[in-house]
């Protein structure tokens, strides 16, 4: 298969990740308003002995969900337990899981939206009884009988809230959606993580880095790794804006955060369709690219710089998308409309 910058975005450095990844509320930056939520819900439910509310935590790959899960944890001095919406088959698989959990003990789901139907209406229960209903034998003298699991914590983490059936979204007790980070926030996660990875990070250099990651934590951390890399070959005593330039300029990252892939679909929706409006399947067609990671991985940040808006009849390609790509924007209303003209005269 080729190798495809999709795929690219989404894959984690598991090494990096973990080394670089916030262990405490105090170390991770940003989200202020879902941190302080977290705390007073985490604070009460310590005070009154119970385990926290079910949470659900959306937004764009990247943007810091799982390491939350994680942190909560850690505050709660619990278990966690980390399975995804795809892992989990049958209603046996959930049934594994949960009867398995110890008290207080955190599930996390990363993916939720995947959970089938079936698996949806065992974890409803269990989520607000604390019960598993189980059929056992078939046929005629199937019988379902009900058990008590332990008492535990859902966090689930989804790039796309709207696909959640809407009974489940209702049993979580919190529902926090992550924003895309600032460039001050970002570059404070860059100037932590140099000084973890054991080098010189200019500030005018973490500027630039942040502000072109694509307002994503997991980005920039990769992008300051290839720049250290880049640092130690060229033994510079520091990563100057300028090793950033020529390490982002190598990896076809413009000065914006755009990709090649990123490119391409603004290319596509402006010369093969005018401008748009394009449906998401015709531009995954026309660009090879898979329609999910259209939607979740490159989408949102075009939406985000105004690249591109989304209509009811697709995605148009907005006049900031023509200047950034030096493209002459033409009026819309006459250059989709030519046919009428011409009867006209
Ligand atoms: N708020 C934050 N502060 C510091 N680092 C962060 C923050 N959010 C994410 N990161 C970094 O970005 C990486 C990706 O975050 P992660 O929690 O895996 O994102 P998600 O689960 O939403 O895809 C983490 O390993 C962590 O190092
Ligand atoms: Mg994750």
């Amino acid at each position: 298969m080729e190798r495809n910058s999709a795929i690219e975005t989404i894959v984690e450095d598991p090494v990096l990740e973990t080394s670089l990844r916030p262990t405490s509320f105090a170390q991770y930056i940003g989200q202020e308003k879902i941190i302080q939520n977290l705390e007073v819900l985490i604070q009460a439910a310590k005070e009154r002995e119970e385990t926290i509310d079910h949470l659900l935590f959306y937004g764009a790959p990247g943007l810091g969900k799982t390491s939350l899960a994680f942190i909560i944890a850690h505050e709660m001095n619990v278990n966690i337990k980390v399975t995804s919406g795809p892992a989990i088959e049958r209603p046996g698989d959930l049934a594994a899981i949960l009867t398995n959990l110890q008290e207080n003990d955190i599930l996390f789901i990363d993916e939720i939206h995947r959970l089938s139907r079936s698996v949806e209406e065992v974890l409803y229960p269990s989520m607000e009884d604390f019960k598993l209903d189980i059929i056992i034998g078939k046929g005629p003298s199937a019988r379902s009988i009900r058990l008590d699991i332990p008492h535990f914590t859902l966090i689930g983490a989804t790039t796309k809230a709207g696909m959640l059936s809407s009974p489940l979204r209702d049993r979580f007790g919190y529902v926090a959606k992550l924003a895309f980070y600032t460039h001050e926030e970002l570059m404070e996660i860059l100037h932590h993580s140099a000084q973890k990875l054991n080098f010189k990070l200019d500030k005018n250099a973490a500027l630039e880095l942040a502000k072109r990651s694509r307002g994503t934590p997991r980005i920039t951390l990769r992008l300051l790794k290839r720049v250290r890399d880049w640092v130690q070959v060229k033994k510079a005593p520091s990563a100057t804006k300028e090793i950033v330039d020529e390490t982002l300029l190598a990896l076809g990252i413009d000065h914006l955060g755009l990709d090649d892939t990123d490119k391409k679909l603004l290319h596509m929706i402006i010369d093969k369709f005018a401008g748009g409006p394009v449906g998401l399947d015709t531009m995954a067609a026309s660009t090879s690219e898979d329609p999910n990671t259209i939607e979740d991985v490159f989408e949102p940040y075009l939406l985000q710089l105004g690249l591109i808006e989304r209509t009811p009849r697709g995605r148009v390609a907005t006049v900031n998308a023509y200047k950034h790509l030096n493209i002459p924007y033409k009026e819309k209303t006459i250059a989709s409309q030519p046919s009428l003209f011409e009867n006209i005269k």
